[in-house]
């Protein structure tokens, strides 16, 4: 079974709280989105291993620490996953970017597919998936499948807010993928929306609504 990390350091809390607030203007509703999303990178990469260098300092020679291994790939689901994407790359410039559209069908809730184009070496890099709101979970699941088409094997899953409902259909389809999120919230409404959530994630960050 996979592990649900919940980000409770309070600066994660504090913006999540402004975010929540429907009074938060998109421009706001953007820019905070980001900083958490910079601040939740720092722990999903937290694992990355490292491996020992020798430098040169202005003193003398040392050794010291650089991240080893495979490469990093954020995939934003759209529309909404992209309001995250900036403040991860601000800690892992070097991350190359894959996208995959996906829209919920309003009718039935399931998830349409409408885009999907990965980095050429998708296989070789750690994927962080990444949207705002994991709710039925249809979404991630579509898109994790869609990653693992392209033989990626190591994904961890970024939500800022999850409902316990959407984490358990990951965990059953995608045993394999961690997900780490700022808050699991109490439950998904008539309508397949997050209670008590923060609106349609898209909508506040575009103003479409
Ligand atoms: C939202 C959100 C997720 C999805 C979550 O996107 O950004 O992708 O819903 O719902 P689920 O867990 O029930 O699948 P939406 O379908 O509203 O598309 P948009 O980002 O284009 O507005
Ligand atoms: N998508 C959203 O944007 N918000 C929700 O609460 C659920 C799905």
């Amino acid at each position: 079974m996979s592990k649900v990390m919940v980000m409770n350091h309070p600066l994660i809390q504090h913006k999540l709280t402004l975010i929540r607030d429907k009074n938060t203007s998109p421009k706001d509703f953007r820019a905070l989105l980001n900083e958490v999303a910079l601040l939740m990178a720092y722990e999903v990469t937290r694992d990355l291993p490292l491996k020992e260098v020798e430098i040169e300092t202005p003193i003398c020679r040392t050794k010291s620490k650089m991240i080893s291994g495979r490469q990093i790939g954020v995939v934003p689901i759209l529309r909404a996953g992209l309001g995250m994407v900036d403040g991860i790359l601000e800690l892992v410039p070097a991350a190359k970017m894959g996208h995959i559209g996906l829209y919920r069908d309003p009718a039935t809730m399931k998830p349409v597919e409408y885009y999907c184009k990965l980095p050429i070496d998708a296989e070789q890099r750690d994927i962080i998936l990444v949207d705002p709101m994991l709710a039925t979970g249809g979404s991630a699941v579509a898109a994790i499948d869609c990653i693992k088409k392209r033989g990626c094997k190591s994904i961890k899953l970024m939500n800022l807010i999850a409902a316990p409902e959407g984490i358990a259909v990951v965990q059953a389809a995608h045993p394999d993928v961690d997900i780490f999120v700022a808050a699991v919230d109490e439950k998904l409404n008539e309508h397949s929306y997050i209670v008590p959530g923060l609106g349609d994630a898209g909508d506040r960050l575009f103003g479409t609504k």
